[in-house]
């Protein structure tokens, strides 16, 4: 059985699900405040993978009855480091056209994977496009995107956990912690291998 590309490593907690609970609850009652009497023109647009632990919790917290979709915008090909390109898979123009849309990402760290989807939305005429992120990396960032709902302003460290992987591991961690390297190795630097 492979490694996956992983270096050798352990894994530290870096967030309880305890204290991902209490903000995720705090974000789904400002984006109910903010979307009130906007609920049959509304769409939550949950950006997969990453996004699909972080989405369901919110949106069970969420109380107004929305259109809920989902997309795959990937970034990073098999290494950590972007690549600077970006691949969408979207919903039918049809479903975006006169919407508001709320993206629902896990992490925001270049941006570079969100300015392309937003302009995508915005192309395939989005009514309004807002994002609610559960993590934000600022010193990782390569282009200037809006962020409108963010869990969290976290350091440049390798997370994994909530539905952030590594190598496709570690999704389902209930909580969210940091990869630490074995012998001073970089987890950005394993060699690139299609899991
Ligand atoms: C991650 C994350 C964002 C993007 C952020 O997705 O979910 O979509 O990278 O990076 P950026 O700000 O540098 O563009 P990834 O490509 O790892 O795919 P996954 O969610 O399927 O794991």
């Amino acid at each position: 059985m492979s490694d996956n590309g992983m270096i050798p490593h352990t894994i530290k907690p870096y967030l309880s699900k305890e204290k991902i609970t209490k903000r995720v609850e705090q974000m789904a009652g400002e984006l109910a405040s903010a979307y009130i009497g906007l609920e049959d023109k509304t769409l939550f647009l949950v950006v997969l993978k990453g996004a699909f632990v972080f989405a369901a919790d919110l949106l069970r917290s969420f109380p107004l009855n929305v259109r809920v979709e989902f997309c795959r915008a990937a970034s990073y090909g098999t290494g950590m480091e972007s690549s600077g390109e970006v691949r969408l898979d979207l919903p039918p123009e049809e479903v975006i056209a006169g919407r508001y849309c709320v993206i629902v990402e896990d992490i925001i760290d270049t941006g570079l994977t969100l300015d392309a989807l937003i302009n995508e939305l915005l192309r395939m005429r989005a009514r309004k496009v807002e994002v609610c992120a559960l993590l934000s990396k600022p010193s990782r960032r390569k282009v200037d995107v809006p962020l409108n709902y963010i869990g969290f302003e976290v350091p440049d460290l390798f997370f994994v956990g909530y539905g952030i992987d590594y190598a496709e591991r570690y999704r389902n961690l209930d909580h969210l912690a940091v990869v630490v390297p074995r012998d001073g190795g970089d987890p950005e630097k394993r060699d690139a291998k299609e899991d």
